[in-house]
């Protein structure tokens, strides 16, 4: 962290997202912030905290605009401030549009190839792109010197890096992309294709969680762009400028000792969280902890509770699903859809169930502050992360460090990008619900010796390759590049 900090103690750091860090809420006539359910906050807040800079992000909450002084400014956190956050208003329109629309209606299920349909709209392209153009100005106005050092994040975002690079040549533009890449055939369904790849090559560098994604990347610039392709380097030249495509593993802060001593004991966390949901001190506990999204398999980690019951009816009264799904992008059918689905479908298997007060399920659909989340990770047995697609998923991660006992029991799908570094957790695919089931007897029947050893060696994964780790890696190479650049300038 303290590298970090120093290796950047000349730059000018710039980081847009859609996404902001902190959202101020009009609540009973008092403004409130909360912090959004978002991988790419909990994995770029601390960056920004411990680097400082100014974030660029959509203000979003009812109250955002009290909150701001006459540049759209405000400093973050109020209490400590650290870094800048400005905000970027984009009006109800160009919200339906890029946001709903191109965004999440489009890009969202494009990557994630999660079997929903995307949906591409002109109108919402238009919107798309206005609102990439509004990123970028408000990057370049934020500019002092003329190569400062730009974060671009996310799938938002992908026209602004060409639109900045044209305004200022010699910045460095770091462009993340949180979700999966597909392979060429999938993303070509977008009518954008070669503009969005365009723009994003605008970027010095492009950076994936994993290589699959990068080599996915990689062939769909082959297929629809001429470029010329470096494989030995990964560099792809287009336009006359190289980009360098590499992956870089997001993760999340580690907790310092400090931070650790300031939570409940397990044994207060297992107490306090069972004796809320009214089960008595053994009743075990498996929990699921998500956005509500369709990308996240909460269908098929409910399907695998019910087939895990169905064989072992000793668990019946004895293990349940606590699952916590904070709403989100809730203007778009699809999720609205997939929420019903998801009630009609706990309420069928609690029914199925039902005994002496008995809930296979229980499903929150609400957002849980970062203590209360932090109490849950503590009082389960068993994490549930099995998406159907996830460019990293970040809940294992915090649940591991969560667990400074050493104990509890991850189950996580072989298609979230974590799976590739934490080979000790109990890999599942979610589409075989009975794999699921069994993973879950496994873990609930797993020696404590064997649970210990597994999450010591999962800890030291994430401890060792956390946040910090991941954007020292790309600034390193931003550096490397730089540096090569300047050398060359004088040739
Ligand atoms: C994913 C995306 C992020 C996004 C988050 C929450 O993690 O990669 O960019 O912020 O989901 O979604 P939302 O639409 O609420 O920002």
């Amino acid at each position: 962290k303290s590298m970090l900090k120093s290796d950047l103690r000349d730059e000018q750091l710039i980081v847009a997202s859609n996404r902001e860090p902190s959202v101020h809420v009009r609540r009973a006539g008092k403004i409130v912030t909360m912090r959004p359910a978002s991988g790419l906050v909990t994995a770029v807040e601390p960056i920004l905290r411990a680097c400082s800079g100014t974030w660029i992000a959509h203000g979003s909450g009812d109250a955002d605009r009290d909150t701001v002084d006459s540049r759209d400014h405000i400093l973050l956190p109020e209490h400590q401030p650290a870094y800048t956050l400005r905000r970027l208003w984009i009006d109800r329109i160009d919200e339906a549009g890029y946001y709903y629309g191109f965004a999440n209606g489009g890009l969202w299920p494009l990557c994630h190839i999660a079997h929903v349909r995307p949906t591409f709209r002109e109108a919402d392209w238009e919107c798309y792109r206005r609102v990439n153009e509004k990123f970028a100005a408000a990057v370049i106005a934020e500019a002092r010197i003329k190569d400062p050092l730009i974060l671009i994040q996310d799938y938002h975002l992908a026209l602004a890096p060409r639109m900045i690079r044209e305004k200022l040549p010699d910045a460095t533009i770091i462009s993340f992309w949180h979700i999966p890449w597909p392979n060429p055939e999938s993303f070509g369904i977008c009518p954008w294709r070669e503009e969005l790849l365009d723009g994003m090559l605008g970027s010095t560098i492009i950076g994936f969680h994993t290589r699959f994604h990068c080599k996915n990347f990689m062939e769909t610039v082959d297929r629809y762009l001429e470029t010329r392709i470096e494989q030995e380097h990964s560099t792809i030249s287009f336009r006359g400028q190289p980009t360098l495509i590499e992956s870089y593993p997001i993760s999340i802060h580690w907790p310092s000792e400090r931070e650790r001593a300031a939570w409940p004991t397990i044994a207060k966390c297992r107490r306090d969280v069972r004796q809320r949901l009214g089960l008595d001190a053994q009743h075990l506990i498996a929990l699921g902890l998500d956005r509500f999204d369709y990308t996240k398999g909460i269908t098929e980690r409910m399907q695998a509770l019910r087939s895990l019951l169905e064989q072992q009816p000793q668990l019946v009264g004895r293990l349940s699903l606590v699952q916590i799904a904070a709403p989100t992008r809730e203007e778009l059918d699809e999720y609205q859809a997939f929420r019903v689905e998801i009630e009609q479908l706990a309420a069928q298997i609690n029914a199925r169930f039902a005994r002496d007060g008995y809930r296979a399920i229980y499903l929150f659909t609400e957002h849980k502050g970062a203590e209360e989340v932090q109490e849950l990770y503590r009082a389960a047995d068993i994490c549930l992360v099995t998406s159907i697609h996830d460019g990293m998923n970040l809940v294992c991660k915090e649940f591991i460090a969560a667990r400074d006992d050493e104990d509890g029991v991850l189950i996580l799908s072989q298609f979230a990008g974590a799976s590739r570094e934490l080979s000790e957790a109990l890999h599942v695919n979610p589409y075989h619900i009975e794999e699921t089931a069994q993973a879950m007897l496994r873990a609930l029947n797993m020696p404590i010796a064997e649970r210990r050893e597994r999450m010591q060696s999962l800890r030291s994964t994430v401890r060792e390759y956390n946040v910090y780790r991941w954007a020292g890696a790309m600034l390193g190479d931003a550096a490397r590049l730089r540096l090569k650049d300047r050398v060359q300038a004088r040739v």
